[in-house]
């Protein structure tokens, strides 16, 4: 025992004799020094395993010293490691120059729907058309009924249809299929002259694709007065094309179908793209068709209490997407809602 405690205490007195003389004002070292004399295979937890080998009376006394040389090591490690951090602290905060130039902020861009709708609204500001908006869950009534949709028409599908409830008190609630909703609405609340555009958000069931989306972007058209006739209708959208797209722009009117109006048509450009030469985006036909159209038919304003012997209109509704596509030559629709921006950043507005 004599042994051991005569080894120990020698050990110690060496120790702590190094550890007096040890200062440093470097962080690495002083880690070095904490391994050595604090670590978890270091001296000090060797000096206490030797420890356990002493007898209980020199425990006493051997365990005081050990306690003291310790705390010695750990007041050591202390000391200095609060030296080096505060130092640290002055060398960091030296380092801050307030006369360098700040990182400025990155100024986001339009999104391209939202460049072209503002465009839109803008020409049609400019013939005197103000701007509405409707909900985005439509009861059958708005969306449907109203609009002469036919009670077993297709559109009322649950193909195309997101339902939200069946058969309620005002009948299926579901997602707005079209804008032509917000027509109803309108007309509803009041008495012609109705003069007015309606963009939004619409959706459809469909799979997504490149040329299909389950929701997407319409805006729609309204006028209605006395003696609107299908004069009016041509020579609007004529303007609005030669606007939007150039003067020179082509257009043509195909006989169509649509429930709420009569008669209907879909309207065509002479492609944007190719001026009407044939491409890709017009499958070589030279014409796109954007928009759908027609006189409103008298039972949707009979509908929406308006008199059809007194008033007449015309509407029209358009998809975003198709103008921005044309506009752009964007091919891939998910691209609109994939919030990518590298994608975005490519369409800035002229009129920010
Ligand atoms: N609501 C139609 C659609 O979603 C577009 C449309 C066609 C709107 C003719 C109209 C119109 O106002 O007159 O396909």
């Amino acid at each position: 025992m004599l042994y051991i405690w005569g080894m120990l205490q020698d050990q110690i007195t060496q120790y702590t004799e190094e550890i007096n003389a040890f200062s440093t004002n470097n962080a690495a070292e002083l880690e070095q020094f904490r391994i050595r004399f604090l670590g978890t295979k270091g001296i000090i937890k060797d000096i206490f395993d030797e420890f356990k080998a002493v007898s209980p009376e020199e425990k006493r006394t051997l365990g005081k010293v050990l306690n003291q040389f310790k705390q010695l090591a750990e007041a050591k490690y202390q000391t200095l490691n609060e030296t080096i951090s505060a130092s640290q602290d002055t060398a960091e905060s030296n380092q801050l120059d307030l006369t360098l130039p700040g990182e400025g902020f990155e100024l986001g861009t339009r999104h391209p729907l939202a460049i072209v709708r503002r465009e839109i609204i803008e020409i049609f500001n400019k013939l005197g058309f103000s701007v509405a908006e409707g909900p985005e869950i439509e009861d059958d009534w708005h969306n449907f009924s109203a609009l002469n949709f036919p009670e077993e028409h297709p559109a009322r599908d649950m193909q195309d249809t997101f339902f939200i409830k069946k058969g309620g008190e005002k009948g299926d609630i579901a997602l707005r299929t079209h804008t032509s909703s917000v027509q109803v609405r309108m007309m509803e609340a009041g008495q012609p002259p109705f003069r007015a555009l309606m963009p939004g958000r619409v959706y459809r069931n469909e799979a997504i694709s490149a040329r299909a989306h389950c929701f997407f972007h319409q805006v729609e058209g309204l006028y209605v007065d006395e003696k609107v006739s299908f004069a009016d209708l041509k020579q609007t959208l004529f303007y609005f094309v030669q606007e939007l797209y150039g003067e020179g722009t082509k257009v043509r009117f195909r006989p169509s179908y649509f429930p709420f109006t009569e008669p209907s048509a879909e309207m065509d450009i002479s492609c944007s793209i190719c001026k009407g030469a044939g491409c890709q985006m017009c499958k070589g036909s030279g014409w796109v068709e954007i928009l759908g159209c027609g006189m409103v038919d008298p039972n949707v304003l009979e509908n929406c209490g308006i008199d059809s012997k007194k008033y007449s209109g015309f509407a029209f509704g358009m998809g975003i997407e198709r103008i921005a596509n044309l506009k752009f030559e964007i091919k891939d629709l998910r691209l609109f809602s994939e919030n990518d921006v590298r994608f975005l950043k490519q369409y800035q507005s002229a009129t920010i």
